[in-house]
């Protein structure tokens, strides 16, 4: 059945889903165990992070798993030593996963590459070896500006083999926003491709490399290595540039792990910067590793025959914890595509699911909404019927979106994990288990050694029912262990100031009467009309449910009488024309979906909204055009285009 279209998107959503019986009896972790591991972990957090700690390969243990006497400069397994690689290759290769695949890659044009953990090791090795002979070593910067490639996943761990630090920025980021990140970061070494393929055509990589570096950069990049992706021509600086496979085809000898401090960088990334400027977020090999490690495991059930594929670009946290170190922990098997969603047409997704048997998939709302305005005649061209799991990060998904994904993807079999978290938690903090109860658009709870709360303004936690804001309240391990940068201290300390102790995640959420959390927004993106306190995300679930809108942003603009009034901007569906009579029938339908309180001041149609390379929508791109507000840093912003408007 589809959905009725009519109160989808509050908080009074009523809808459950529990899961098959069959999937229960399967699980990993069963309801009692959940429920001994949330006891557990109320009661001794620290044993409980313990004993996740233990499940990996350490040189040598911990003095003791936390230091808070620096607080909010926590220091876990602090005395400890480890590398991250160790546990994702090393510790594999001694075991049956040897000759099991650790990474699929598939290219836009539809070449394929497959490595097994032995052969993904010694790649690591060589690359880890030729970092080291060009002169890179621990504590160093190494900047990966790459497109998904199984090269890029290979530069990570090899970095991180030899205790270097990687940041990587993702290849839609101009000369530009390249220059600043490599900046921000004094990398040494920049890894790059010739140039990659998307939407069936090549795009050069190399040259803006080459634009980044001129002037400014010149000082700290002494070397820039280049895959050989493209074979297209390219320029290459005598002395600085040097093509991967040659650097690599020197190295034969395995290139032992460093030994690292737990809490040792192991790499910086910028956060999206959907609200202000970003910000360079520190992670370390030893918490990061057991936080991502324990929660990957649970949210995803990981089987020995899984075939993992989270959509993510590598360049975002979901890159890093969920396509490379979490599967690899896991000792899964984890897929990466190179090219457009959508090319050579809507059903490329499928495709690969069905081509490859993938078993978990694990995308971002904005890319089910694409993919839906296309029709569910896509996914049908597919046997998708391996899937067993599904599940979704990086902005509230909604529950039409939900529904929809949840059925014509997951054959309404399969559990619809929404997973709340961040660049600065490292891990998943708030997410169902397959196991667990859902409710359309709820994140539900959190998950075991994660303490979150739901406060007012003043702190204090809100009634039932209510919304204010989300914050953690104990520290865990894969938190971010730092901002990197000049102000970076006080910008960590920052996000702990507004409430001592507790960490300000910047979303708002609710929390219903079943104590099922709902993630409305950042704080930043609500509304106050009226004095009633409305989620950007609340007033756009509920657009989408009217038929004719694909998509929908909406921002705040000041109004005499009620303060502040929505202003809407919609994408419609195929068919639909942006007609005077649409856009009154838009507002009837918001004051049905949400009442009156939900007045919607005006409805502009577009065909495309500013979004950041990750693609959430960048409402204050919108909002300083219409108001005249600075729209404040854009080197995040996906078109370019957009900066000059
Ligand atoms: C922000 C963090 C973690 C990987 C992707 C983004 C939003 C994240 C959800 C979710 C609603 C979500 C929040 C958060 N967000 N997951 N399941 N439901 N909103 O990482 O770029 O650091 O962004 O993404 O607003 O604060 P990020």
């Amino acid at each position: 059945m589809e959905p009725s279209g009519t109160l989808d998107s509050l908080a009074q959503e009523l809808r459950v889903f529990r899961p098959l019986p069959q999937l229960v009896v399967e699980a990993n972790v069963n309801p009692q165990e959940l429920t001994a591991y949330r006891r557990q972990a109320e009661h001794d957090p620290l044993g409980y992070w313990e004993e996740a700690a233990d499940e990996l390969d350490w040189y040598k243990k911990w003095d003791r798993v936390l230091d808070d006497s620096n607080a909010p400069f926590y220091r876990w397994f602090p005395g400890a030593r480890c590398n991250i690689v160790y546990n994702c290759l090393d510790r594999h290769i001694e075991t049956a996963n040897k000759n099991k695949l650790a990474l699929i890659w598939e290219g836009e044009p539809g070449d394929s590459r497959k490595f097994t953990y032995y052969e993904l090791y010694r790649e690591v090795n060589r690359f880890a070896g030729a970092l080291r002979t060009l002169g890179v070593g621990k504590g160093d910067r190494v900047v990966i500006y790459m497109p998904p490639l199984p090269e890029a996943v290979i530069a990570m761990l090899a970095c991180a083999r030899i205790g270097a630090v990687h940041a990587l920025v993702f290849a839609g980021f101009s000369a530009k926003a390249l220059r600043s990140r490599i900046r921000d970061v004094d990398a040494r070494l920049v890894v790059t491709a010739d140039g990659f393929y998307r939407n069936g055509q090549i795009i050069k990589l190399k040259p803006i490399v080459d634009e980044a570096l001129v002037g400014g950069c010149a000082d700290c990049v002494d070397s820039v290595v280049v895959v050989h992706r493209a074979k297209v021509e390219t320029d290459m600086q005598e002395g600085r540039d040097f093509w991967y496979d040659d650097v690599v085809r020197r190295e034969r000898r395995e290139a032992p792990a460093e030994v690292m401090e737990a809490g040792d960088p192991l790499f910086l990334l910028h956060t999206s910067g959907t609200t202000g400027a970003p910000k360079v977020v520190s992670h370390c090999h030893g918490g990061y590793m057991v936080g991502v490690n324990r929660t990957l495991n649970h949210v995803f059930d990981i089987k020995p025959t899984d075939i993992f594929w989270c959509t993510a670009d590598l360049g975002w946290i979901t890159g890093h914890s969920a396509v490379v170190y979490g599967p690899l922990l896991a000792g899964t098997t984890t897929l990466i595509y190179e090219g457009h969603p959508n090319y050579p047409q809507a059903d490329r997704m499928w495709h690969i699911v069905s081509k490859y048997g993938v078993t978990i998939f694990y995308t971002a709302p904005t890319l089910i909404r694409m993919l839906m305005r296309f029709g569910p005649q896509y996914p049908r061209m597919h046997d998708l019927s391996t899937l067993r799991i599904l599940g979704t990060v990086g902005e509230p998904i909604g529950p039409e979106t939900w529904l929809w994904f949840y059925r014509h993807i997951g054959r309404g079999e399969c559990p619809l994990l929404d997973t709340w978290w961040q660049t600065e938690t490292g891990m998943f903090m708030i997410s169902p288990l397959p196991i667990s109860l859902l409710k359309p658009g709820s994140v539900t709870r959190a998950l075991p050694g994660v303490a979150v709360d739901v406060v007012d303004r003043e702190g204090n936690s809100v009634p039932e029912g209510k919304g204010g804001l989300l914050v953690v309240t104990k520290p865990w391990p894969a938190m971010m262990t730092g901002v990197y940068g000049e102000d970076g201290e006080a910008q960590y300390r920052q996000a702990f100031a507004r409430f001592p102790g507790k960490y300000l995640a910047g979303d708002v959420a609710k929390r219903d009467e079943d104590g099922f959390l709902w993630i409305q927004g950042r704080a930043d993106d609500v509304l106050n009309i009226a004095g009633h306190r409305l989620g950007t995300a609340e007033l756009e679930n509920a657009f989408r449910a009217h038929p004719a809108v694909a998509e929908a942003a909406v921002i705040g603009v000041p109004d005499k009488i009620k303060g502040e009034a929505a202003k809407a901007f919609i994408i419609l569906n195929p068919g639909f024309a942006g007609t005077v009579e649409l856009m009154v029938e838009l507002q009837n339908h918001m004051r049905k979906e949400l009442g009156p309180v939900a007045a919607i001041k005006s409805v502009e149609f577009r065909d495309e909204l500013p979004r950041t390379k990750s693609g959430k929508i960048l409402r204050r791109v919108l909002k300083s055009r219409e108001t005249g507000e600075d729209p404040g840093d854009l080197s995040m912003l996906d078109d370019e285009s957009e900066q000059a408007g």
